[in-house]
């Protein structure tokens, strides 16, 4: 799971003991007596922010109820928002904003009890849906399986409490064919066994597009959104609901005919992505062994507008979508469309991209050799760049191959206190990560922060060391300072001593 820099995520709590928060919903609602009612199934990266766009919508006037499962590894999200705390830090200023404005409207509650869904106007679906993996040593993906036993349950409890003429809005990234196929079914079932018609509920799809970081709200709030509905009536009602959430002045809703088509887009734009950074890959091992800086060659190629997204080097590809999504498409090909091929390029991408920290740790030990018994400080735990999220990160398999080769590691991140996928703490003040002096300091997150001229004078302070970018962070005037008195390497540039 994720650190969410949040001081409940690593403590511990007592879980609640009965599931049954009716009263504390009931009095919620009667405060919110002129509001429609929004609940936002998972208070994740996703569905948390979501429900704090719903609450503070430019159109209509939300009460909202964000419900998550009261599990040691999610009741602290709801834990939190209730006792006044939103359970995700990043760069955006809007989100403590938006969050302050609920707590003085009241309009935005938490809670694990899916009586909530009864009340329901609108059902935002951002629960989870994993692949699982099964890679070799060298991270090289072998196999995987998609196991949609949680999210089926998630669709039947809205089912098992839901008014009949309910919109049930899904956003989680499904393989293509799940709203026909899996959602629909299970919410007409629910309906019929409880013996209320099954022809007014709405249901539709429209993925997220959210980028955590500096401008996470605006990422859903003002920027173009794709949906559709599995029939006309639910399209209409999903593009309603979106108006009043989406600025539609400054981006645009465009309906698809299908929900087919529009989980197909959310899984082709993700493997688009993985795709072309795994392009890149093998360029970089050119390009260090040809001496030359594949850094400056893409700028001097990325000026022509056609080739304008060729991908830079990396350590490599982490957070929860480009690592999985190219899988859901290529499961969803033979599960529902009964394919006998695989999208085999899709897939190649996802193994190709997991064995990018291999591939840093190979081109660091070419460099500077063994790292036996040496200090190293990491700088940067989270996956991307001014976010604090450790899901998938490439740097976690960078850590444990530098352990693995029996040296001591300390680790930096400004947005990460406790990284749990490690369950070890980490370190925001840059000056304990420098002492005892590291041999090596590997930049392995592009924070901001780390770009900053103290930062960079911070590092050069040590004494002689190796520094190795693993993420082209430095700028040429940076590495030309550091190597007054370090030896540099960055990854995908030849020898720059
Ligand atoms: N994180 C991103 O940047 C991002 C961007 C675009 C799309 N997405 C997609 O959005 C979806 C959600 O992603 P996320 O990053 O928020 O995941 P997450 O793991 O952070 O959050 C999912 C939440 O859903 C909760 N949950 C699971 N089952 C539930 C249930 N039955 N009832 C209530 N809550 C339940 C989990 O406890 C968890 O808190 C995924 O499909 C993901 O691919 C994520």
């Amino acid at each position: 799971m994720t650190d969410y820099n949040n001081p409940l995520s690593s403590k511990s709590f007592s879980l609640p003991e009965s599931l049954d928060d009716k009263n504390q919903i009931d009095d919620f609602v009667s405060r919110n007596s002129s509001r429609k009612i929004v609940v936002v199934q998972g208070l994740g990266f996703v569905g948390a922010v979501m429900s704090l766009v719903c609450a503070n919508t430019r159109n209509g006037d939300y009460a909202v109820i964000g419900v998550d499962l009261a599990t040691k590894e999610s009741f602290w999200k709801i834990k939190s928002i209730n006792e006044g705390s939103f359970p995700l830090v990043a760069e955006d200023p809007k989100i403590e904003q938006f969050f302050k404005n609920t707590i003085e409207k009241g309009n935005f509650y938490a809670t694990y009890d899916s009586y909530a869904y009864s009340l329901a106007d609108v059902v935002v679906v951002d629960v989870n849906l994993d692949v699982q993996k099964f890679s070799s040593e060298n991270n090289a993906l072998e196999d995987f399986d998609v196991d949609l036993g949680g999210f089926k349950k998630a669709i039947a409890v809205i089912g098992e409490n839901c008014k009949k003429d309910v919109t049930v809005l899904v956003e989680t990234t499904v393989p293509p064919g799940t709203c026909i196929n899996v959602v629909q079914p299970i919410l007409i079932d629910e309906l019929r066994r409880r013996n209320l018609s099954d022809d007014m509920i709405k249901i539709g799809h429209s993925y997220e597009r959210v980028m955590p970081g500096p401008d996470y709200i605006d990422s859903i709030r003002c920027y173009p959104r794709v949906y559709s509905g599995v029939n006309t009536a639910s399209a209409d009602a999903v593009e309603e609901f979106l108006k009043t959430i989406i600025d539609t002045s400054s981006c645009e809703l465009t309906r698809l005919e299908h929900t087919n088509a529009t989980e197909m887009a959310k899984v082709l734009e993700n493997a688009y992505r993985a795709t072309n950074i795994a392009f890149v890959v093998e360029w970089s091992r050119f390009a260090e062994e040809a001496e030359v800086d594949l850094y400056e060659i893409i700028n001097a190629i990325r000026v022509r507008k056609t080739h304008s997204n060729l991908m830079f080097p990396n350590i490599g590809v982490g957070g929860y979508c480009l690592t999985k999504d190219p899988l859901l498409a290529s499961w969803a090909r033979k599960t529902f469309f009964g394919a006998d091929s695989d999208l085999e390029m899709s897939i190649k991408s996802v193994s190709t991209n997991d064995q990018m920290p291999v591939y840093a740790y190979e081109r660091l030990k070419e460099v500077f050799g063994s790292l036996h018994g040496t200090h190293v400080a990491f700088l940067g735990v989270s996956y991307r760049g001014d976010v604090g999220d450790t899901r998938f990160t490439p740097v976690e398999s960078l850590v444990n191959l530098v352990k693995s080769d029996g040296a001591k590691v300390k680790l930096h991140d400004p947005y990460v206190s406790y990284w749990q996928e490690l369950s070890c703490e980490v370190e925001s003040d840059i000056n304990k990560v420098l002492v005892p002096e590291p041999s090596l300091v590997i930049i392995s997150t592009a924070h901001s922060v780390y770009k900053k001229e103290a930062f960079i004078d911070k590092i050069a302070s040590v004494s002689a060391s190796k520094v190795y970018d693993a993420v082209g962070l430095l700028t040429n005037e940076q590495i030309q300072k550091l190597q007054s008195k370090h030896r540099v390497s960055v990854l995908g540039r030849g020898d720059i001593s």
